[in-house]
C-alpha cells in the first residue's frame, strides 16, 4: 500500500534512541534542551519549548498569551480540529475567518472582517496549510491594529520560508509559533510539539505550564521563607505557582527528533521534488488541480492537496478514494471544515458562512507525499489518477 503520507527512519535514527536508551536519561535529560535549542537554532526564534503533542504546544501558548474565559481565538475552518480546541481549553471561544482560496490558508480580508464585529478576538492562529506560509505581513497589521497577538499553527510548516525567505517559527510576525512533530509532519519524535518564542516571559510561562506550573530551575521564588533556611537555599524545593499539566516531551523522543532534524533540509528537497513531478503531471488536466499552485518555493510541503472535480468526471469523491485503495493508493481528505463537526454544529457554527473552505472541501483531497515515497511509486500514482478521472 501507498499511504498519504508517513515518517522516514534510517539507522541513525535508530542508533540516536538506542543510544539515548543506554543512557542515564529517558525522560528529563540533556536531549530535551538540546533538540529545544537544535529547532530555535534553525527557525532563528530565541526560545523554544519542547511537548508531548503539537496539541499540547497550542493548548499552553493560548494560556501564555493569555486567553480567558469570554476571549476569542480566531483560525481557519480548514485546519484540524486541535487549533480551535485550544481556545475551548482555555475557556475562550474559537472563532473562523474563511480561507483563500487560491492558497486556502486563512484570508486576510476575512480575517479584517472579524476583527471589526467581535472585539473580543484575543488571538488570531494563521494555520499555514501544509506548509505554504500565510500572509503574515498582513494580518500582523491587522493584528497590531486590533491589540490581538499572533500564535501561528506551523503544524505543517517546519521548514517552510515566509517570502522574505526566512524560516517560519522565528516569531518575527507573532508571539509565538507552534510545530508538531506527528509521524506524517516533516520530522518526527513519534509524538511531539514545540513552541517556539522570542519572548522571555512567555518562555518562562510555558515551561511551567508544560510541568505542572512547576519551573524549579529558571524561576524566582515565590515564597522565598520557604525556599531558604538560614539563607541557604533548600535543595528539595519547588513551588507551583500556576496551574499547570504534565505535557512534557522525552528524552528518548528528542534523540530521534535531533537525528531528524539533521536531514530536514534534503526532506524538504525531496518532497519539493515530488510536488512538482505531480504538478508538472497534472498541467494538463482539466480535473484535478493542485489546491497551492503559488509559493512552490516557500513551502514545507506536507502534503499533496489537489482539487478534483469529481462531477465533471462522473465519480463522487468515495468511489474514487475506494477504487484507488483497491488498487494499493490510500489518499485523504485535509480537512473537513471544523465547523462541520458535530462538536462545533452544536455551538451554533454554520459551514455555510465559510464558502470558500465548503467549496474547497467538496473538491479536496490529499495525494501520497512522504520523502520515501519513489520516483516509479508516484508515476503509478499519477497514472491511476489520470486513469480513473478518464
Ligand atoms: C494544523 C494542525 N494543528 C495541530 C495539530 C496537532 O498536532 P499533534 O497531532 O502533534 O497534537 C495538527 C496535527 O495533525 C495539525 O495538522
Amino acid at each position: 500500500m501507498i499511504p498519504y503520507g508517513k515518517q522516514q527512519i534510517d539507522e541513525n535514527d535508530i542508533q540516536s534512541v538506542i543510544d539515548c536508551l543506554s543512557s542515564s536519561f529517558l525522560t528529563q535529560g540533556p536531549l530535551i534542551p538540546q533538540f529545544e535549542q537544535s529547532v530555535a537554532e534553525y527557525v532563528g526564534a530565541r526560545f523554544a519549548v519542547a511537548v508531548s503533542s503539537g496539541t499540547a504546544a497550542l493548548h499552553i501558548a493560548a494560556l501564555a498569551a493569555g486567553l480567558k474565559p469570554g476571549d476569542a481565538l480566531l483560525t481557519s475552518p480548514i485546519t484540524f480540529v486541535a487549533t480551535s480546541n485550544a481556545a475551548l481549553y482555555a475557556g475562550g471561544l474559537p472563532l473562523f475567518a474563511d480561507v483563500d482560496p487560491g492558497t486556502i490558508n486563512i484570508s486576510p480580508t476575512a480575517v479584517e472582517n472579524m476583527l471589526e464585529i467581535n472585539p473580543r478576538i484575543k488571538i488570531i492562529s494563521p494555520v499555514h496549510f501544509s506548509g505554504l506560509p500565510c500572509d503574515m505581513h498582513t494580518i500582523k497589521k491587522l493584528a497590531d491594529a486590533a491589540g490581538a497577538v499572533i500564535v501561528e499553527d506551523a503544524a505543517h510548516a517546519l521548514g517552510s520560508r515566509y517570502d522574505d525567505g526566512s524560516a517560519v517559527g522565528n516569531c518575527k510576525y507573532s508571539l509565538m509559533t507552534v510545530f508538531s512533530f506527528h509521524p506524517v509532519k516533516s520530522i518526527t519524535t513519534g509524538e511531539g510539539g514545540l513552541i517556539t518564542t522570542n519572548d522571555e516571559a512567555i518562555y518562562r510561562s510555558l515551561l511551567r505550564l508544560r510541568s505542572h506550573g512547576i519551573n524549579k530551575e529558571a524561576d524566582t521564588f515565590q515564597v522565598p521563607e520557604n525556599a531558604l533556611t538560614k539563607g541557604v537555599s533548600n535543595p528539595w524545593y519547588y513551588e507551583m505557582q500556576d496551574l499547570g499539566f504534565h505535557y512534557r516531551i522525552t528524552d528518548i523522543q528528542c534523540a530521534l527528533g535531533l537525528s531528524q532534524l539533521k536531514k530536514l533540509d534534503s526532506y524538504l528537497s525531496r518532497r519539493l521534488e515530488l510536488v512538482k513531478r505531480y504538478d508538472l503531471a497534472f498541467a494538463d488536466s482539466e480535473l484535478i488541480k493542485p489546491a497551492q499552485a503559488a509559493g512552490r518555493n516557500q513551502s514545507a510541503h506536507h502534503l499533496y492537496p489537489v482539487r478534483v472535480n469529481f462531477e465533471a468526471a462522473g465519480l463522487t469523491r468515495a468511489m474514487f478514494m475506494g477504487e484507488l485503495r483497491r488498487q494499493g493508493v490510500i489518499t485523504q481528505v485535509h480537512y473537513i471544515p471544523v465547523t462541520m463537526q458535530p462538536f462545533y454544529q452544536r455551538l451554533g457554527f454554520l459551514t455555510d458562512d465559510y464558502p470558500h473552505a465548503k467549496s474547497y472541501y467538496a473538491q479536496a483531497l490529499s495525494l501520497p507525499l512522504y520523502v520515501d515515497l519513489t520516483d516509479a511509486q508516484q508515476d503509478s500514482v499519477i497514472a491511476l489518477v489520470l486513469e480513473l478521472l478518464g
